[in-house]
């Protein structure tokens, strides 16, 4: 069984070097796109601080729909023209919000929740979803997050091939 370390390093790209290393061997062997996200979700969770809310949204050709998560029950669908989940999704780039209440049309699940990271899961192509992650913290997440959440998505997103 996997049991996931406290991160050591004490620099941002240190921790998210070891997280991705703990992601690796999570989903080491495992396909599934739902347990592995469940999985993925509850590590990113508990590994970094001053996080409220980690998870994913699935598109279904349509929109988004909530996936596995941690954190407060959250909107279940979001069309891609809403919200910073929408943004991601439809520009197909991670969008960074220091202050979700200068963000246009950001949707509030959380009112606690002042900043926020979301990272489009793109495979061969294809849009298959978004990672949400959002902090009570103004200003919680930068480029250099951008960079590490960047990397934790793809290998989770390398996951989803067949062995
Ligand atoms: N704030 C997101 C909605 C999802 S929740 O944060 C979980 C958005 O504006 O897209």
């Amino acid at each position: 069984m996997f049991t996931a370390a406290a991160l050591q390093a004490s620099s941002k790209s240190g921790q998210y070097a070891e997280l991705a290393e703990q992601v690796r061997g999570l989903l080491h062997g495992e396909h599934d796109r739902i347990a592995n996200a469940a999985n993925f979700s509850a590590l990113v969770y508990g590994a970094l601080e001053g996080l409220n809310w980690a998870g994913f949204y699935f598109f279904d050709g349509r929109e988004l729909v909530v996936g596995p998560f941690q954190g407060k029950p959250a909107c279940v669908r979001i069309a891609l023209d809403k919200g910073v989940c929408g943004a991601a999704a439809a520009q197909r780039r991670t969008q960074v919000v220091r202050d979700v209440h200068a963000f246009p049309g950001h949707i509030a699940c959380d009112a606690a929740s002042r900043s926020e990271i979301v990272v489009p899961i793109v495979a061969d192509g294809e849009l298959i979803g978004v990672f949400d992650v959002d902090s009570p913290e103004l200003a919680r997440f930068d480029d250099e997050d951008r960079v590490g959440m960047e990397q934790l998505v793809k290998i989770y997103i390398d996951s989803l091939r067949a062995a």
